[in-house]
């Protein structure tokens, strides 16, 4: 084997140097959340455009009482963990209809920033005292393999939000089988996943007119800069986002105006640019209900019940262990 030249590289800065070494460049969208990332990620939500947090908050409002039978579903008590809750605004609103219907659970945030699970912890704590609230820090299936075969009650893990478009299908189709091998056949796995639309409403909701989407992509540049000691100047980069509906896949980019080269001290080097070159940030995959049907198969489950908002839009899918 050999060696590796800078052992001591942390995952984002070798992560950034397989991006940018790539033909055709490119930058993972899950470094896009550091602290100014997460906020404008917050505003993203609260853009008009961003239909899909909207859609998954009207679902959880007007069927509320389907979702707690489907969870509840004749089990002695549920305990309920939530891979990645971010600001915890949709599922406080499925919270608070099982505390006031009695239902017997738990409630375990699980995230990899003990700052986030805090902040929800504090908020959920003072908004539902009597909620019996554990969050996890950690990685996701290392928290989930340690409560494997905890107390025999069902577990219902819930990825909300449409976090599952940014992985590529095959990576979906990975983290689904990873956490198959997690749960108990009584488990159950609650998806939210955007829908196929028209391709204008979904290009929209990925390049605002106010260019909130636009600094959320570019702050990845910024954080570079910080973290790596980059030189990139934003301003020489924009955001393009494009929708393929044949294959269901939006995708955002940012493009070089001009050919230029950027200095990263922390990689000990330089990257060209050609003019309107492009470097692949997100895919924001959508889905058909074919395509649904398919990935949870392969995945080794079966739909169980599904939450449609009332234009097709958005589906919060509950899925059980085959
Ligand atoms: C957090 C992955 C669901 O892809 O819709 C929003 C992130 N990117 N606007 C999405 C995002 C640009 C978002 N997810």
């Amino acid at each position: 084997m050999q060696p590796s030249p800078t052992p001591e590289l942390s995952q984002f800065a070798a992560d950034v140097l397989a991006g940018l070494s790539a033909t055709p460049k490119r930058l993972s969208s899950r470094y896009f959340y550091d602290d100014e990332g997460s906020r404008l990620f917050m505003e993203i939500m609260k853009l008009p455009e961003y239909y899909p947090t909207q859609a998954e908050l009207k679902i959880f409002e007007d069927q509320s009482d389907d979702i707690l039978a489907a969870f509840s579903d004749n089990a002695e008590g549920i305990d309920l963990i939530e891979l990645g809750a971010g600001d915890g605004a949709k599922t406080a609103v499925l919270i608070e209809h099982f505390l006031a219907e009695d239902l017997d659970f738990t409630y375990s945030p699980i995230d990899i920033s003990q700052e986030a699970n805090a902040a929800l912890e504090a908020r959920f704590r003072e908004k539902f005292p009597s909620l019996e609230i554990r969050p996890h820090t950690g990685d996701y299936f290392q928290v989930l393999d340690s409560l494997k075969n905890g107390n025999g009650r069902r577990k219902v893990l819930m990825f909300l939000g449409s976090n599952i478009g940014n992985f590529l299908r095959e990576k979906a189709v990975d983290f689904f089988r990873s956490l198959r091998l997690v749960m108990n056949p009584n488990d159950r796995l609650f998806i939210g996943f955007d829908m196929q639309k028209d391709p204008r409403v979904i290009v929209a909701a990925y390049d605002d007119p106010q260019g909130v989407t636009a600094a959320f992509n570019l702050n990845l540049l910024t954080r570079i800069n910080r973290e790596l000691g980059a030189d990139f100047d934003p301003a020489k980069f924009s955001h393009y986002a494009q929708y393929r509906p044949v294959e269901c896949a939006a995708r955002s980019f940012l493009i070089s105006r001009e050919k230029q080269t950027v200095h990263i001290e922390a990689l000990g080097r330089s990257f060209d640019f050609e003019q309107w070159e492009p470097i692949f940030m997100e895919i924001s995959q959508k889905y058909t209900h074919a395509m649904l049907e398919e990935l949870s198969s392969e995945s080794g489950f079966t739909i169980e019940a599904e939450f449609l908002n009332d234009e097709d839009f958005y589906i919060d899918s509950l899925w059980r262990p085959v």
